[in-house]
């Protein structure tokens, strides 16, 4: 069982990691869905709470279950669009933004496709899954701006060929958008410290991205509520929510600092 330590205390931050990024030319922070719990989004592998615990991915995330029951699939992720819709941005988001104006160089990876880190003022962000507030055609992936959801049993369709729409995310057996990746893995070659924040650190290729940012001489730092995969390979491991630690860290690095450009 996984050893879960939530803790609210405002964790301490080692001095070596202050100094590291306050020296840092180029932070990376890599976001999971932990980063947006304490919005109100459900992870996916938290036991209880988790989508995956409730939900088969099989029968919702892939390309098979669109073409088996495109409506199904069409609805679950309306529903998941509607509730992201209701949600904001947590402090964990906000740190990250504040993050990026202090760093000489930064970039944002995130799996998550609810679009949070752009809306607490985050900039330079690379979505590895996409993002769920968009829709393509899933004949060929032109956006879709407008569409109606009318017929009871079926996704609404392409303007342009008639093909069904579908949410503008990475499902399972897809390949990830190759030029989103492509810049993932430049920032995880060339950081100096990658942040690895509120991800399981299980769902490649982004859980390659810390291996590679080490090999690559950078430092990484762990910010999740439990262990996972990654915690035994990083430099540092910060156990507490995300909303918690992020703001900590942040404060405690860049406060005595010139304010950002
Ligand atoms: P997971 O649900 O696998 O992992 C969420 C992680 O966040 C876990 O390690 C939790 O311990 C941690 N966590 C939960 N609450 C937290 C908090 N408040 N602060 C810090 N950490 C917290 O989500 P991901 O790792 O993002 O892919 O999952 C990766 C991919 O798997 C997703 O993008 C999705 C999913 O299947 C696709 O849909 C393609």
């Amino acid at each position: 069982m996984r050893q879960s330590c939530v803790n609210d205390a405002p964790p301490v931050i080692p001095a070596p990691l202050v100094s590291a990024l306050r020296a840092a030319r180029f932070v990376a922070a890599l976001t999971g869905a932990g980063v947006s719990a304490e919005s109100g989004v459900p992870t996916f592998r938290d036991a209880q709470t988790g989508l995956w615990a409730q939900f088969d991915p099989l029968e919702l995330a892939t390309p098979a279950a669109f073409a088996r029951n495109p409506k199904r699939v069409w609805d679950w992720y309306a529903m998941r669009r509607e509730r992201v819709g209701r949600v904001t941005p947590n402090p964990a988001h906000v740190a990250l933004a504040v993050l990026e104006r202090h760093a000489p160089e930064f970039l944002l990876i995130t799996q998550n496709v609810d679009g949070l880190h752009q809306r607490a003022g985050s900039r330079r962000v690379v979505e590895l899954h996409g993002n769920i507030t968009r829709v393509c055609c899933s004949r060929d992936g032109t956006p879709a701006e407008h569409w109606e959801d009318t017929d009871a049993a079926a996704p609404p369709r392409c303007a342009t060929c008639g093909a069904f729409l579908r949410p503008d995310v990475v499902w399972f057996e897809e390949m990830l958008p190759q030029d989103a990746l492509a810049a993932a893995e430049d920032a995880a070659s060339r950081c100096d410290i990658l942040l690895v924040v509120g991800t399981s650190a299980g769902v490649y290729p982004a859980a390659a991205l810390p291996t590679l940012a080490r090999r690559h001489g950078a430092q990484v730092v762990e910010i999740n509520t439990e262990t996972t995969p990654l915690s035994a390979q990083a430099d540092y491991a910060l156990r507490g929510k995300a909303g918690i630690v992020l703001p900590t860290l942040v404060a405690a690095v860049w406060s005595a600092s010139a304010p950002p450009a």
